[in-house]
């Protein structure tokens, strides 16, 4: 990308998502808990144009790396996404997310008649049944999650 052609500056030091499906920068913002009061630098561009997917969004942070739930949250709505590592400039470590096939823990089943949502000791369980768009099943009432309901819970 030219200079004329750079929408956000580069950082030092912490984590760049990348490639994230246009429109859910703010979304992934909120899954990270980022409220603008923290004292860090952060960048958000959203539908900013790209080669591989027509537009996106980016969502960068000085000083900050992510756990694993956090990556498999953003990997429901932006599967697409790359985390970038940035450690002086470089970018040190690149990965794609990646949506595992089955989901434990991360989300309820909006079914309430699901026995994941009754007092039995039973864990939310989905399988993975297309990654964009998304379609989660439940394991246990076969109810099916889309996006919409999905970031509901976020
Ligand atoms: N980046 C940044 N600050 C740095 C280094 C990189 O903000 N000090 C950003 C880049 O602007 C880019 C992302 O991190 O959005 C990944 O950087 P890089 O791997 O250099 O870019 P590409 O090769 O275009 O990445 P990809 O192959 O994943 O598209
Ligand atoms: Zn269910």
């Amino acid at each position: 990308m030219s200079e004329t052609m750079l929408y956000v500056s580069k950082i030092k030091d912490g984590t760049v998502i990348d490639h994230i499906t246009g429109g859910h920068a703010l979304d992934v913002v909120k899954i990270l808990g980022i409220t603008g009061k923290e004292k860090r630098i952060i960048t958000i561009a959203i539908n900013v144009p790209s080669k591989r997917f027509g537009v996106k969004d980016i969502v960068k942070i000085e000083g900050r790396e992510l756990n694993p739930q956090e990556v498999h949250k953003i990997a429901l709505l932006a599967p697409h996404a790359t985390i970038n590592i940035i450690r002086n400039y470089n970018v040190v470590e690149k990965q794609r997310v990646r949506l595992p096939s089955i989901i434990e823990h991360i989300i309820q089943c909006d079914n309430p008649a699901c026995v994941s949502n009754s007092n039995e000791p039973v864990k939310a369980k989905f399988y993975v049944k297309n990654e964009e768009p998304l379609l989660l099943k439940c394991h246990y009432c076969s109810y099916i999650m889309e996006k919409g309901d999905v970031l509901k819970q976020f």
